[in-house]
């Protein structure tokens, strides 16, 4: 029988250097996709997959995160005397019960795997699941519920999310070998950090979910620092993966590194097109300012970014004066 997954974890003690100045004093898992913070869209999607304990592994200056899970009595009571109820019901229900989150922190930020081993004494002696809060796996049911099932379907075991990415972008990610089972699930027999292109397995790369045994814990001790002094996850993992399986899930939604800023920007684009409160009056001011683009790169020598004009349906030849 396997154990059921009860905690996430969140690792959020990264520095966020591709975000500066912006990260300087405000933590980027805070920033906002349209009014959500970023890592409240990764409790959401671990809530929907049936999490009850939400563990945190902060660092210096996120202290906004912990405050963001927290009840603001002063505003809730500002809202009540105003009448403001829609405003509190969105307070409400973002919040976790008393006793749903626990908050460590990693002294130094010695990567994701050392982050992970943070949380340690919280998740204790049973699997758990792991976010990077700044992918965002946009799809319905989430990422997450999806590996839960695959979890419970091959009956425990360790679950990672895996996406498809163009060949010549391998060396950037977590690449996995596979085969597949009789009834189609993948079961990764390998992995590897940032191949070159020539030596990877597949195309396939780790994305940000994880279902883990707690044997991780002791894989993680014992990894040696790699590249920049950072103790990585994958490490770990391969030495896990020689006792224990690892089933692949396929991610089949859209992702967006919110850690980067074109991927960040797509992010808030794509939510606010979907958002059905503003998401019509936002086609129309973008439409509008696209072609208000367009027009001026046709003004301007050379027209280069032509995909960009193609999304919104509206590219126009050139004129030659
Ligand atoms: P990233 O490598 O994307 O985060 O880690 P970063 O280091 O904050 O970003 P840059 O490159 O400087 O801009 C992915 C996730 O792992 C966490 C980050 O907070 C992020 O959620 N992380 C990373 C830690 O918690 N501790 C670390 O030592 C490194």
């Amino acid at each position: 029988m396997h154990r059921q997954i009860r905690k996430a974890v969140f690792p959020v003690a990264g520095l966020g250097t591709r975000f500066l100045p912006a990260t300087k004093a405000i933590p980027k898992e805070m920033l906002t996709i349209v009014d959500r913070p970023v890592i409240q869209m990764a409790v959401d999607e671990a809530r929907e997959a049936g999490i009850e304990h939400f563990v945190f592994v902060t660092g210096r200056n996120k202290s906004a995160i912990e405050d963001h899970f927290d009840k603001q009595y002063e505003l809730e009571s500002t809202l009540r005397k105003r009448g403001k109820s829609h405003a509190l019901d969105l307070l409400e229900n973002d919040l976790p019960a008393a006793g749903e989150t626990s908050f460590t922190r990693q002294q130094e930020p010695l990567g994701l795997g050392h982050a992970v081993w943070c949380a340690r004494h919280i998740v204790g002696d049973e699997p758990f699941a792991l976010l990077l809060p700044d992918m965002i796996m946009q799809a319905k049911p989430g990422c997450l519920k999806r590996m839960m099932d695959i979890y419970a379907q091959q009956g425990g075991g360790n679950v990672v999310a895996v996406e498809e990415v163009p060949w010549k972008d391998v060396n950037r990610y977590g690449v996995v070998g596979f085969d597949r089972t009789s009834n189609g699930v993948m079961m990764i027999n390998q992995m590897i950090e940032k191949p070159p292109r020539d030596q990877a397995p597949s195309n396939q790369i780790i994305a940000g979910r994880y279902i883990l045994q707690p044997g991780i814990f002791e894989k993680i001790a014992a990894a040696k620092a790699g590249a920049g002094g950072e103790i990585q996850l994958t490490d770990a993992m391969i030495a896990l993966m020689a006792e224990q399986p690892f089933w692949g899930y396929e991610f089949a939604g859209t992702t967006f590194d919110c850690g980067d800023k074109l991927g960040f920007l797509l992010a808030n684009v794509a939510h606010g097109l979907a958002r059905e409160d503003i998401g019509p009056v936002f086609r129309d001011a973008l439409e509008k300012l696209l072609i208000r683009h367009r027009d001026s790169l046709v003004d301007d020598e050379p027209v280069a970014d032509s995909d960009l004009l193609e999304k919104v349906g509206r590219k126009r030849t050139r004129s030659v004066a």
